[in-house]
C-alpha cells in the first residue's frame, strides 16, 4: 500500500481509500451488511487507513457499520464524514443562505451524532456535504468549525464540492480556512485539473477524489442492457440512451489504449493517482472482491505519460446527476 500526505494536515493516508455511500443502502440498493463489514476489514488488512462516509449515507447506517469495524481493529484508521445540508438538497443551489443551510448549532449537533454513530471521540476530517462559494465570509459556520476543533471533536475540516463544479470552492480555498477539499475527478470529468488542483498544490490543501468510476460508468460493467434494482439512483443517473453512450465511450478508451475492457477500473484509478496533488481516491466498494482489486492498484505506480495524454482525449463534460436535467 502506498501512502500520501493529506495536504498539510500531517496525516499520511492510503492513496486508495474506502468510499462508503453504497454500504449505507440509501440511494444505492443491493449492499449486504455482512459483506460490507467483511469488505471494510479486508481493506484494513491490506493497509487501507482512510474511510470516507457521511451522516446522510443511510441516515447514519454507513457510519455505524464503520464504527462496528473500527471497534474490532487496533490499527489507526482515519475517518472523514460530512454534515448534510439542513434542507437535505443536493447539490446546493445558488442563492441559498448559509445561515439556513449550515447554522453553527446544527453543525455541532450533526458532528455529535456522527461521533456517536462512529463510536469515536474525534472525527479526523469533518466536511460540508455541499458548498457554494458565495458563502465565504457569511454565517457562523466558521466559528462552529473552530469551536469543534478546539473541543477536540474534529481535527480537520473541508468541503465536498457540488458535482462537476470544481470552480465552486476556489474562493474558499483562497481564504485559507480549509484543510481538504473533496471533488469529482475522473477520466470523464477532468475539470479539477484546470484550476482547483494547481491551487490545492499551492495552498497545501488535501485532495480527496470521489466518484473515480463515474458511478460505475468507468468500470466497463455498464452495457446498454444493464438493469438496476427499482429505487436505485442509477436508474436515473444512467437513464435513456446514457448506458449506450457510456458503453461506447468506454470501448473507445480500451481500444485507444490497446487494453481489454476488464482493465478499465485499474486504468481509471491510475489516471487519478497519476496526478501528484491527489491525496487519496475513494472508490465506492461493497464487496471483498472489489476491495482486493482496488487495493492492488495502490502500488505507487502511475501511468505512462503517453497513456495519460491519450486519456485526456476522453474528457466528457456533462452532468447526469438528478437536479441537472438535460
Ligand atoms: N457529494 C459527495 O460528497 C459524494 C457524492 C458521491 C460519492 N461520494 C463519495 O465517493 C465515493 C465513491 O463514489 P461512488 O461510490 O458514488 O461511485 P464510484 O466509486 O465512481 O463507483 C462505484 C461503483 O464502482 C463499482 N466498483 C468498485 N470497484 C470496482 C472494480 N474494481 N471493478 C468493477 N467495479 C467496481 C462498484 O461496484 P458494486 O456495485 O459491486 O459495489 C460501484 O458500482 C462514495 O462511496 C462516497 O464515499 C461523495
Amino acid at each position: 500500500m502506498n501512502y500520501r500526505q493529506l495536504g498539510s494536515t500531517g496525516l499520511e493516508i492510503s492513496e486508495v481509500g474506502f468510499g462508503t455511500w453504497g454500504i449505507g443502502k440509501s440511494a444505492w440498493l443491493g449492499a449486504e451488511d455482512n459483506e460490507s463489514v467483511r469488505a471494510l476489514h479486508r481493506a484494513i488488512d491490506l493497509g487501507l487507513n482512510f474511510i470516507d462516509t457521511a451522516l446522510a449515507y443511510g441516515e447514519g447506517h454507513s457510519e455505524k457499520l464503520i464504527g462496528q469495524v473500527l471497534r474490532e481493529r487496533d490499527e489507526t484508521v482515519y475517518v472523514a464524514t460530512k454534515v448534510p445540508p439542513s434542507n437535505l438538497e443536493w447539490p446546493a443551489r445558488p442563492g441559498l443562505r448559509v445561515e439556513e443551510i449550515f447554522p453553527g448549532a446544527y453543525i455541532k449537533e450533526c458532528t455529535q451524532t456522527s461521533l456517536k454513530n462512529l463510536g469515536l471521540e474525534t472525527i479526523d476530517v469533518q466536511q460540508f456535504h455541499v458548498w457554494q462559494d458565495e458563502w465565504v465570509g457569511e454565517g457562523d459556520w466558521l466559528e462552529a468549525v473552530d469551536d469543534l476543533k478546539k473541543e477536540g471533536k474534529i481535527r480537520f475540516f473541508g468541503v465536498s464540492t457540488n458535482d462537476h463544479e470544481p470552480h465552486n470552492a476556489i474562493r474558499l480555498i483562497e481564504t485559507g480556512v480549509i484543510d481538504i477539499v473533496q471533488v469529482i475527478y475522473n477520466v470523464f470529468d477532468q475539470g479539477s485539473e484546470d484550476k482547483l488542483l494547481p491551487l490545492c498544490q499551492e495552498r497545501g490543501v488535501g485532495v480527496i477524489v470521489r466518484v473515480p468510476f463515474d458511478e460505475g460508468g468507468l468500470t466497463g460493467t455498464i452495457t446498454p442492457d444493464t438493469e438496476f434494482e427499482e429505487g436505485d439512483f442509477r436508474n436515473d443517473y444512467f437513464r435513456g440512451e446514457r448506458k449506450r453512450e457510456v458503453y461506447e465511450r468506454v470501448r473507445r478508451i480500451a481500444r485507444g489504449l490497446g487494453i481489454e475492457e476488464d482493465k478499465i477500473p485499474e486504468i481509471a484509478l491510475r489516471y487519478i493517482l497519476s496526478h501528484p496533488v491527489v491525496s487519496t481516491v475513494i472508490p465506492g466498494m461493497r464487496s471483498v472482491r472489489n476491495v482486493e482489486r482496488n487495493m492492488a492498484v495502490a502500488d505507487g505506480k502511475g501511468l505512462l505519460t503517453e497513456q495519460v495524454q491519450k486519456l485526456k482525449e476522453h474528457r466528457w463534460v456533462r452532468n447526469f446527476y438528478p437536479g441537472f436535467r438535460d
